[in-house]
């Protein structure tokens, strides 16, 4: 089957939550977490399509997107939005005694509801991204096409890197960054910030 990258389009926006929340779980499927199914993807996926469409792309496969690449060029800009746009809608939708199926989607709440620090990466490395397969997907070239897809995209606006920050239970993640030329910057409780000047 072929699969073709093309930039996303809004109408993509449901398979981002799937796709989201099958790949949620330090890369494996979380749908079995979440009392509220579209939490996480409100979360990692949806923002980055309203915000910066542009950097965004997807794997299709029979007409279906299966995987996507999600960017912010400009860390220090995306923060103030999410904060100021984004997040106070979701931290009233997902209040204190919102329901909560697992350890993980409680994880998730407090994420939510966490005020946003400056992130001290967004000077040397101003973009990050987000990026998940499905697991019909996965290990066929798809991920680096999707990475070299968004770095030719953030090269020709002159964004000189882009960092990710990656669970440290997800070692296929980390080993797959590691092989597309991403360095480990920084080692945080939760897992690592990886970068790559572009
Ligand atoms: C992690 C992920 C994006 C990688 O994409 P992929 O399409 O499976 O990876 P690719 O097939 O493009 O692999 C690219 C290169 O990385 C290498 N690689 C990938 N996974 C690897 C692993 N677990 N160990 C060692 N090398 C690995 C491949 O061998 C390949 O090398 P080559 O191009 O020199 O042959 C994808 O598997 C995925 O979405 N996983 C679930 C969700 C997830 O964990 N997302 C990341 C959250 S931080």
């Amino acid at each position: 089957m072929s699969v073709s990258i093309r930039p996303a389009h809004g109408s993509d926006l449901p398979y981002l939550y799937e796709i989201c929340l099958k790949t949620g779980f330090s890369g494996a499927d979380a749908e079995a977490l979440f009392d509220d199914p579209y939490m996480i993807g409100q979360y990692y996926a949806a923002p980055y399509l309203f915000f910066e469409p542009e950097f965004c792309f997807v794997a299709e496969e029979d007409s279906r997107p299966r995987g996507y690449i999600l960017c912010a060029s400009d860390t220090a800009r995306f923060i103030p939005w999410f904060e100021g746009e984004w997040l106070p809608l979701l931290r009233k939708r997902y209040a204190e005694d919102h329901p909560a199926r697992s350890d993980f989607e409680r994880q998730i709440l407090a994420t939510i509801r966490r005020p946003l620090e400056p992130d001290p990466f967004a000077e040397a490395y101003p973009a990050h991204l987000h990026i998940d397969l499905l697991p019909v997907l996965q290990g066929k070239g798809c991920g680096r096409a999707l990475v070299d897809t968004l770095v030719a995209a953030l090269r020709a606006r002159g964004v000189p890197g882009l960092h990710l920050g990656v669970g440290a239970a997800n070692v296929n993640a980390i080993a797959f960054y590691r092989k597309l030329g991403f360095a480990a910057l920084k080692e945080e409780d939760w897992g690592l910030v990886m970068g790559m000047r572009l």
